[in-house]
């Protein structure tokens, strides 16, 4: 058996990464460790083969708790945990620090600590700031860093940590660098699961600025394969850009998920723009197609009507989000602009 440590695994991505490789692979055991923040949820793990998977509940900063529960003879580390909404970011950068910055620095530590065989950084395309408008301009994996969030500032600090380990330690180290993922048990706070609920429950669907903003979106089990691959096939010290080529207008995501839903155009609600809003996302994944042999499998067409499908029929799923502490996030997030 295999033994792998996976942080955040009751989060959107970490969960879909537990549910895909305990699904094709029969050799590994996960050790997943969350602290459940409000975007860790255990439903996300309901179906999960238990006899691999333990979840360990514990906060990454914790340098006594990560060791305690990292397995013996461990395989990897992979980092999803984090705070990971960019709007919360700008409300309250504080958790972003720690958890992104800190929390990455205590499991480098611990996997020194404990010989761990390779360290996966699950970090972001928005490390290297905003693309201008319809250009023929990419993200690759030399582009220089240039965070524009207070969120994206904690995924290149945490990013400059690895690489440190990297290059002072000799630790072996690769960082997936993703684009926008959508799919299933996304926490309705981010775009796609946000007008998915909102269309359900007729309210409207908040477009922040003129909606021209771009992402490249790509379906969340294909990002998932992409790390694994990194970890069997990715070369130490390396960073792989993850990308479907994919890249989308946000106001045609909305129309989209609207006609999809049979809803009126009418509930768009164009309201004031983020701070800071980042205009393009655009990934050039040259490398990762080469070098791990990896390409997406699900298009955007085929993602997006399995994602609806997905939120059609997980209403509680949905439901147990919408009735807890998201009210009063949402009310302070959109209330008075949606009024
Ligand atoms: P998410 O917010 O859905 O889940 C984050 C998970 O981390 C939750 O389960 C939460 O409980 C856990 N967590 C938070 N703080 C913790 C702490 N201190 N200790 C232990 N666990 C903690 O996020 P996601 O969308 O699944 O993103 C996962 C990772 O992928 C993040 O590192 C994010 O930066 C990266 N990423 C996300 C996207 C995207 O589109 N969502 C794209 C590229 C990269
Ligand atoms: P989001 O899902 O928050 O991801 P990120 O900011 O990490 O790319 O947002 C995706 C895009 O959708 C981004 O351009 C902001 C925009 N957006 C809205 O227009 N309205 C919303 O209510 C949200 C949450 C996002």
């Amino acid at each position: 058996m295999k033994r792998i440590f996976v942080t955040g695994g009751a989060g959107f991505i970490g969960s879909a990464f537990i549910h895909l490789i305990l699904r094709e692979t029969s050799d590994v055991e996960i050790v997943n460790f969350d602290a459940l923040t409000y975007a860790g949820n255990p439903e996300n793990l309901t179906g999960v083969d238990e006899t691999r998977h333990t979840f360990v509940k514990g906060d990454i900063c914790d340098k006594a708790a990560v060791l305690a529960a990292l397995p013996d003879d461990c395989e990897a580390i992979f980092n999803f945990a984090a705070e990971s909404h960019v709007d919360r970011s700008i409300s309250s950068a504080d958790e972003f620090v720690l958890t992104n910055v800190l929390g990455t620095q205590v499991l480098l530590d611990a996997a020194r600590a404990r010989n761990v065989r390779r360290f996966i950084q699950v970090s972001t395309d928005e490390v290297m700031g905003s693309l201008p408008d319809e250009s023929n301009l990419y993200f690759t994996e030399i582009s220089p860093l240039k965070p524009n969030s207070p969120y994206a500032a904690s995924k290149a600090a945490a990013e400059h940590f690895v690489r440190a380990a990297r290059e002072t330690f000799g630790l072996d180290t690769v960082i997936t660098r993703c684009g926008n993922n959508y799919g299933p048990r996304q926490f309705p706070e981010k775009l796609i699961p946000l007008m998915i609920s909102n269309a359900m429950n007729d309210e409207p669907l908040p477009v922040y600025g003129d909606g021209r903003n771009v992402r490249d979106w790509i379906y969340v089990e294909d990002h998932a394969r992409a790390i694994w691959l990194a970890f069997e096939r990715g070369k130490a010290g390396e960073i792989y850009n993850i990308g479907a080529r994919n890249e989308q207008y946000n106001i045609d995501v909305v129309k989209a998920i609207l006609d999809a839903l049979g809803k009126p155009h009418s509930l768009i609600k164009f309201v004031a723009d983020r701070l800071g809003h980042d205009r393009r996302y655009a990934i050039e994944a040259d490398k990762s197609e080469t070098e791990l042999g990896w390409k997406p499998l699900t298009n955007w067409e085929e993602g997006l009507q399995k994602t609806i499908e997905w939120y059609q029929e997980n209403q509680e799923w949905v439901a147990h989000i919408r009735n807890g502490a998201y009210r009063d996030y949402y009310q302070k997030m959109y209330g008075a602009s949606l009024k």
